[in-house]
């Protein structure tokens, strides 16, 4: 847990204080800054504009959630951080340093150091991050060899803990599988375990419960925390899903477009969110308003082309609080990520110049009327030193 801004008070951020020869990093550095990330695909149909003027920090113990729509960027900006995108066919801006190391345009040897140690991902998809031509076992086994000078069958016995530990049955037996023969559960388990194999110190957990039963969506979230707890790691957890949000990550990255939208501590963006696409992220949680009557109310329209975004505010074609913002603000200007009026350490991007007396008069009365009335949490946060729940 933390309480110290992820996101410098100027929204960027200083340079990367390690990176310099006789700079020694403190435990109270930032692990990874992500600076001025753009990433963009050169396509037949044009510039694929995927993540655009991206910053965040995150410090060791440290969990940030990362959420937005599918396709507003988390994966891309993510995989950048381990530099996984094509050179060839990526064009990549800005900075990202993990524990001092630069990673845009590193080369091949330096990566390889940092992968699986210093930061680990686990992907979205298990099958695909999974060899089906080697065992479970071979594939942990490996993962730590490249990292550990240790022998095969110390490897393997390190295998089977991890695989103990993220609660597969019999890993003593099993470690010898191949992916196929686990079932889906299991596969994102064995994923994890290979995953935290080396204790990295930046986990990025790419929709890491996506398609599990409620059950294992819980042991898994569990056993991200365990990690933190033991190793004080980082962790990334990027999700669409608000509860995930709510009970694992201290801070929070609203993500729409490729653009950072919303940011702050996890309480503040869930109590006293500024900006109408996190209203409407909001409105389709239920549980975070303790309504389970609330209405859900989706947000309008699709996610926009990256290939032609939209115009000023990306969210403007879907707004519908568009017309309080004097002028055509909206459709002609980007806003920028300023500090929001409620809340340290609270960021929004919108034009909105009364964003609470909006929430408090329109959405909140849909969404959870029994609140409507409250003063908003947020409220009470403002101006006191630390916030966080
Ligand atoms: N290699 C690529 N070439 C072109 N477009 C891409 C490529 N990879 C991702 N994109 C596009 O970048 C955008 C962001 O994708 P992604 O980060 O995967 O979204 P999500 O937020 O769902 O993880 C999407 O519009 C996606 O289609
Ligand atoms: S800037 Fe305008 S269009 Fe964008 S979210 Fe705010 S009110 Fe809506
Ligand atoms: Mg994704």
């Amino acid at each position: 847990m933390t309480s110290e801004s992820f996101l410098g008070t100027s929204g960027s951020h200083p340079a990367p204080q390690q990176a310099g020869p006789g700079a020694v990093p403190t435990a109270e550095d930032p692990f990874l800054v992500v600076d001025h990330l753009s990433v963009r695909f050169p396509t037949h149909d044009g510039l694929v504009q995927a993540v655009s003027d991206l910053s965040y920090t995150v410090r060791r113990g440290q969990t940030l959630g990362i959420v937005g729509e599918s396709g507003s960027g988390k994966s891309v900006s993510s995989m950048a951080v381990l530099s996984l995108h094509n050179p060839k066919s990526t064009r990549l801006e800005g900075s990202i340093t993990v524990g001092g190391q630069e990673v845009v345009g590193a080369d091949d040897a330096t990566m390889r150091k940092l992968r699986g140690k210093e930061v680990a991902m686990i992907f979205q998809d298990p099958l695909t991050a999974l060899h089906p031509f080697y065992t479970v076992g071979q594939q942990i086994t490996e993962a730590y060899r490249i990292h550990a000078d240790v022998s095969k069958s110390t490897a393997k016995k390190r295998a089977i803990e991890m695989l103990d530990r993220v609660g597969i049955p019999q890993a003593r037996s099993r470690v010898d599988d191949y992916p196929h023969q686990f079932s889906g559960g299991m596969r994102q388990r064995a994923m994890i375990a290979m995953s935290l194999v080396n204790d990295p110190k930046l986990l990025i957990a790419d929709e890491p419960t996506t398609a599990l039963d409620v059950t294992v969506q819980a042991q898994i979230l569990d056993l991200l925390q365990d990690l933190q707890r033991e190793f004080n790691s980082a962790i990334i957890i990027i999700t669409h899903d608000l509860g995930v949000i709510a009970e694992m990550a201290d801070d929070v990255l609203v993500m729409y477009a490729g653009r950072a939208v919303e940011t702050g501590p996890t309480k503040l963006l869930l109590t006293a969110p500024e900006m109408p696409y996190t209203w409407g992220l909001l409105s389709s949680v239920p549980d975070v308003a303790a309504d389970t009557d609330a209405r859900l109310i989706p947000i309008p329209g699709n996610p926009p082309s990256l290939l032609n975004p939209p115009s000023g505010c990306p969210f403007n074609p879907r707004c519908v609080y568009k017309p309080k913002v004097p002028g055509e603000l909206c459709v002609t200007t980007l806003p920028e990520l300023l500090p929001a009026k409620v809340g340290r350490d609270h960021r929004r991007r919108c034009h909105l110049p009364d964003p609470h007396e909006t929430y408090r008069l329109e959405v909140l009365p849909e969404i959870a009327p029994e609140l409507a009335g409250q003063e908003l949490a947020g409220q009470e946060l403002a101006g006191q030193e630390k916030v966080g729940p």
